[in-house]
């Protein structure tokens, strides 16, 4: 798993370009390959978000809030939120971010250890900083519907 995503990523030669450009949204690289094509897909997507989840299970800061979570079932709303965010076929079905975490009390600190949980997922499996930082200024916006 983790050779092929290497290889699906490093094979892409993204510039800063686009980030400079402006775009927001689903990015597309020069090389016309998709953040979700560049990530390798959904299996890579699946890797990563199931250590994120070992990695936020670990994280004493903030797993207590997720003691009666169903964990498979967010894993997979999970997947299937950053499969349609970067450009992949998939459909959220989970609940919108803003009531989900609605009443939680969710502070910077929590949201900042949460991003932390996700980049040590991403950097185990050598996401290169393009894709890293690309999928981060995806969901970096969504702080104003889940902070309170
Ligand atoms: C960009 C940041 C975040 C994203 C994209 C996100 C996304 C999600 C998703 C997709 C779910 C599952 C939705 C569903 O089952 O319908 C979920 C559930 C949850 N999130 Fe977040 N979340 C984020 C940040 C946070 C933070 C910072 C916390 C608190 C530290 C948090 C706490 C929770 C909890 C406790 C649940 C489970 C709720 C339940 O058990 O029903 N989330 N989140």
């Amino acid at each position: 798993m983790q050779k092929s995503i290497r290889q699906t990523m490093i094979l892409t030669g993204v510039g800063l370009a686009l980030m400079m450009t402006g775009c927001s949204g689903v990015e597309t690289a020069p090389s016309g390959k998709s953040l979700y094509d560049r990530l390798g897909g959904k299996p890579a997507i699946t890797a990563v978000v199931d250590q994120f989840v070992v990695n936020v299970a670990n994280d004493t800061r903030i797993n207590g809030r997720f003691a009666t979570t169903d964990i498979p079932k967010m894993k997979g709303h999970l997947v299937d939120q950053v499969c349609m965010a970067t450009g992949g076929s998939c459909t959220y079905t989970g609940r919108a971010m803003r009531p989900l975490h609605a009443g939680m009390k969710i502070t910077d600190g929590d949201f900042s250890a949460l991003v932390g949980d996700l980049v040590a997922a991403l950097d185990k499996f050598k996401v290169p900083a393009q894709e890293k930082n690309e999928l981060l200024g995806i969901l970096g916006p969504l702080k104003k519907d889940i902070v309170e």
